[in-house]
């Protein structure tokens, strides 16, 4: 089984501009579209294509939190969701413009001490054969610690940690060695003081290798249209590349991505073939207007070779 977990689930409103986006002006939208949902419920979606147990938990409240219910029992996926009262699930705006996206995201809910535990005792029953993915910005107010609170509560319990987060959040979740976290470049230069000096992927190699050396099993370093670079534990470095293809919606492909290298893991899959797993995931993703569906990501799995291994 794998559990996502999404603190901050949010309504997506995106809007497509024809002419570039002028500030302190009137813009007006070509197009729009109203999503609910985020990035541990991204994932599960994958995982649902792929036929892998999963259920999603998180934190509700407000009329936004009621459209994220109804929208979840659409796609049939299990919830458990915690309900939180007086307060709203953020909206977050994603402005898309010819190539470029410009996303405003809200705070989100804040959740008390009891609430938390409340989801840790949802998530108590997950032991070592599971997967709890811990995906997204941490509830209004919590520290950069949380992620890595809620890993130590469960830490007894040999459940496997997926994380996909940036900043501190991420590097104390390091520090809890969880069995992947999945940044992509913006993120791991988030965890540099330098801010990251990279030109090309390859620059991105020894800052990779530093995510182990900081505590994760594995590291999948996701490159978007230049594919994705594993690293392990044992220090050995994969590289694929994406498929080429027309992109309709990159959003949520870093999710996808991360959903269908765990269902390569919980298969049994070798570390490279979950990559592969991954990309097609994530490109299949970025090639259609959402999530992808399972035939688009076996098509593309079929034309992927195998990771080259960097030496
Ligand atoms: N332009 C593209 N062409 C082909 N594949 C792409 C493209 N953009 C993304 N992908 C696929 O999706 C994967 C993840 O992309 P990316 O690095 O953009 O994730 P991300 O930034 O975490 O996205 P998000 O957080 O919005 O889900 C890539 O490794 C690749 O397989
Ligand atoms: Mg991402």
């Amino acid at each position: 089984m794998i559990a996502t977990v999404t603190m901050n689930p949010a309504v997506d409103y995106t809007v497509l501009l024809e002419s570039p986006l002028l500030h302190n002006d009137v813009n007006r939208t070509s197009h729009e579209r109203i999503t609910a949902g985020g990035k541990g419920v991204n994932v599960s979606l994958i995982l649902q294509q792929l036929e892998i147990p999963t259920t999603v938990y998180g934190y509700l409240s407000g009329t936004t939190g009621t459209m994220i219910a109804e929208q979840l029992l659409r796609t049939q996926i299990p919830t458990d969701w915690i309900n939180v009262p007086n307060q709203m699930n953020r909206i977050n705006l994603k402005i898309k413009e010819d190539h470029a996206v410009t996303e405003l995201n809200g705070r989100g809910v804040s959740v008390s001490a009891a609430e938390t535990e409340q989801l840790l005792n949802k998530l108590r029953k997950y032991g070592d054969h599971d997967y709890i993915v811990l995906a997204g910005s941490v509830p209004a107010g919590a520290p950069a610690s949380h992620y890595a609170d809620v890993m130590q509560a469960l830490g007894e319990s040999g459940v496997r940690f997926a994380v996909d987060a940036e900043g501190e959040t991420l590097r104390q979740a390091l520090a809890m060695h969880p069995f992947v976290v999945k940044p992509n470049l913006r993120e791991l230069c988030s965890l540099f003081e330098d801010g990251g000096t990279m030109d090309t992927w390859w620059d991105a190699l020894p800052y990779g290798k530093k995510l182990i050396e900081w505590g994760a099993q594995n590291a999948l370093l996701s490159l978007g249209g230049e594919g994705a670079l594993l690293f392990t534990d044992a220090g050995r470095v994969w590289h694929l590349s994406a498929p080429h293809g027309q992109v309709k919606n990159a959003v949520g492909s870093g999710d996808a991505m991360l959903g269908g290298f765990l269902a390569g893991c919980a298969k049994g899959k070798s570390l490279t073939e979950s990559l592969r797993m991954g990309i097609a995931a994530g490109s299949a993703t970025a090639f259609s207007e959402w999530i992808a569906n399972r035939s688009q990501m076996d098509n593309l799995l079929r034309t992927l070779p195998e990771p080259t291994e960097l030496l």
